[in-house]
């Protein structure tokens, strides 16, 4: 008769102690991250989409990521408003595999590639939804909420009304990651939205804010915010702004 493993052997006491000289996973630094990370994502990418993943992640690169990711929990349920290709859900899915994302795209193209990539990475808890994150039939709370130059694409007027209702999706304590651009200096705003109109074309409003007033807004719901400016070789202003609800 086989006796089993020798794990399910041991005295329970014995099993307590070993687990306790285990260090705290708050511990633990991701093990997969940067470029191993974004080349396990690029090679889950059809040859097209591999190409832009290659050029979003030369823009948002791993040292951007890192500010972002120590933000987030490492475990719970995230949501990722205006996914995309589900790039940065496969990222911070990777450098920590408990974290359970649901992304949010109106683009159904997108969301299709968000669902195959994660399948690939095998991020099975990743959820991917075609909607307009406005009126998304999305059931809170969230742990965490990012969004990742997604903001200067809503409207002017939706952009108050999107940060309430994201607000209103955390759990207490919840963090919301705003990832943007912000206005100064000028000329990196002018390069930056040559770059996005390449992309979206001439007819889609881009609204871009300064840091402050993105500040300001999140203040005035209640969120305590704090917010730093990342710089690059590349002449993007960038800005993470972490806003958590009180
Ligand atoms: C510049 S892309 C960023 C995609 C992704 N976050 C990234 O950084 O690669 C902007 C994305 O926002 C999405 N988007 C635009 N309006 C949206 C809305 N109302 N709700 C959700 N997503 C939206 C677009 O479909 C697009 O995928």
């Amino acid at each position: 008769m086989s006796a089993g493993p020798a794990s399910s052997r041991r005295p329970s006491l014995l099993r307590a102690l070993v687990r306790k000289s285990e260090p705290p996973r708050a511990f633990y630094a991701p093990e997969v991250f940067g470029r191993a990370a974004i080349t396990n994502i690029a090679q889950a990418l059809p040859p097209l989409e591999r190409v832009y993943a290659n050029i979003r992640f030369s823009i948002l690169r791993p040292k951007l990521l890192s500010v972002m990711d120590l933000l987030l929990p490492d475990e719970g349920r995230i949501l990722d408003i205006g996914c995309g290709f589900g790039l940065f859900a496969a990222y911070f899915g990777q450098t920590q595999p408990r974290r359970r994302i649901v992304g949010i795209d109106p683009n159904a193209r997108r969301i299709e590639m968000a669902r195959k990539v994660a399948g690939k990475l095998g991020l099975t808890e990743h959820e991917f939804m075609a909607a307009d994150a406005r009126d998304a039939a999305v059931r809170g709370p969230f742990d965490a909420a990012y969004v990742l130059d997604v903001m200067h694409h809503i409207p002017p007027e939706d952009q108050l009304p999107l940060l309430e209702r994201l607000r209103d999706l955390l759990s207490p304590r919840g963090v919301l990651v705003v990832k943007d651009i912000t206005t100064e200096p000028a000329y990196q705003v002018r390069f930056t939205e040559l770059m996005d109109r390449a992309m979206v074309g001439w007819e889609e409003p881009l609204t871009y804010r300064h840091h402050r007033e993105w500040g300001e807004m999140l203040s005035s719901l209640g969120f305590k915010v704090r917010m730093v400016r990342v710089p690059d070789v590349l002449p993007y202003p960038h800005v993470v702004i972490a806003a958590t609800r009180r």
